[in-house]
C-alpha cells in the first residue's frame, strides 16, 4: 500500500491501474478506521481491482472547532488496517491541498441536506461534506465509491449529487457493522467513557424495538416510536431526534407504508451518536 499525499501522484498510480484495466473503488473517510471502515474496504477489493481509501478529516463539515479537535487521529494505525485490509492507496491529503488558497466554491443538495442532521448540525454541514465529496470524486475519478448505511441521510444527498451532476461513478451502500451488544460502529465510539459505553447500546435497542413492531405490522410511526421512547426513558438519554421518515425525502412520517427509515441521534454522555435502520412494513428490519 502507497500513502499519497498529493493529487498529482495519486492520478498517476489511478491511470496506471486503469492501464491495467483495474476498476477503481474509492472509500471515502475521515480516519480512526474501526471494523465498519474496514468491511467497506473489503467490499470495495471484492468488487474492484485498485482500491483508494481518502483519509481526510474536513474541516468543512465540523460546525463546533471542540468538536473538529477532539475527533481521533491516528494515521499510523489506519495505515496498517488499510493494508491489512488489502488497500492500495491510502490517500491522505493535507488541508492546503484539499482547498488552497482562494477556495470558495461549495457544492449543496438542497432540501435532503435540511432535516434531520441539517437541524441539529446545519446545513453547513452537508455543504462540507458534499463540497469534500465533490473533490474527491474528481480528484480519484472512481468507478464505485463505498459508503455506510450509518449515515443514512449522507448517503442519500450523495447519491442525489451524483445524479444531479452526472457525475460518473456507481455509489454503494454497505450495511452497518454493529457491536456485539448492538451499538453501531463508529470513530467516535472511542471517546466514550465507561459509563456512557455501557448505555450507548440503548439507541440501537430502540430502533430495533421500533422496527420489530413495524416488521410485524404496525402502521402507526408514533405507536412504534413509543416502544423505542420508553428503552431510552429507562436508560436516561435525550435524543435529539428519534423519528420514522421517508427513504426517499427523509420527511416525517405517521403512517408507515413499504419501506421506511427510523432514525436517531442523541448525546451520551459528551458523545454525539447518531444510528437508523431501514424497515418494510411487515418485513424484517434491516
Ligand atoms: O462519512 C464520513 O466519514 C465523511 O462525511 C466523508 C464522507 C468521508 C466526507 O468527509
Amino acid at each position: 500500500m502507497i500513502v499519497v499525499r498529493s493529487v498529482s501522484e495519486l492520478r498517476r498510480l489511478v491511470s496506471e491501474a486503469r492501464h491495467r484495466s483495474e476498476r477503481v473503488g474509492l472509500v471515502p473517510t475521515m480516519g480512526a478506521f474501526h471494523e465498519g471502515h474496514v468491511s467497506l474496504m473489503r467490499r470495495a477489493g471484492q468488487e474492484c481491482g485498485f482500491v483508494v481509501v481518502s483519509l481526510f478529516v474536513n474541516p468543512a463539515q465540523f460546525n463546533d472547532a471542540g468538536d473538529l479537535a477532539r475527533y481521533p487521529r491516528d494515521e499510523a494505525h489506519d495505515a496498517s488496517l488499510a493494508e491489512g485490509a488489502g488497500v492500495h492507496v491510502l490517500y491522505a491529503p493535507p488541508v492546503s491541498v484539499v482547498y488552497p488558497d482562494g477556495f470558495t466554491t461549495t457544492v449543496e443538495v438542497r432540501g435532503l441536506s435540511t432535516p434531520l442532521e441539517g437541524v441539529v448540525r446545519g446545513t453547513e454541514h452537508f455543504r462540507g461534506v458534499t463540497t469534500v465529496v465533490a473533490k474527491l470524486f474528481n480528484m480519484v475519478q472512481p468507478d464505485h465509491a463505498f459508503f455506510g448505511q450509518k449515515d443514512a441521510q449522507q448517503a442519500l444527498i450523495i447519491r442525489r449529487m451524483v445524479a444531479d451532476l452526472d457525475i460518473p461513478v456507481r455509489i454503494e451502500i454497505c450495511a452497518t457493522v454493529r457491536e456485539p451488544d448492538g451499538l453501531a460502529m463508529s470513530s467516535r465510539n472511542a471517546l466514550l467513557d465507561a459509563e456512557a459505553r455501557a448505555r450507548a447500546p440503548v439507541l440501537s435497542r430502540a430502533l430495533f424495538a421500533a422496527s420489530s413492531l413495524i416488521a410485524r405490522g404496525e402502521t402507526s410511526a408514533s405507536t412504534a416510536l413509543d416502544a423505542g421512547r420508553r428503552l431510552l426513558a429507562d436508560a436516561g438519554v435525550d435524543t435529539e431526534y428519534f423519528d420514522v421518515v421517508s427513504t426517499v425525502t427523509l420527511t416525517s412520517l405517521e403512517r408507515v407504508s413499504g419501506e421506511v427509515l427510523i432514525v436517531i441521534a442523541a448525546r451520551v454522555g459528551n458523545v454525539r451518536l447518531i444510528d437508523n435502520v431501514l424497515v418494510h412494513l411487515g418485513e424484517n428490519a434491516r
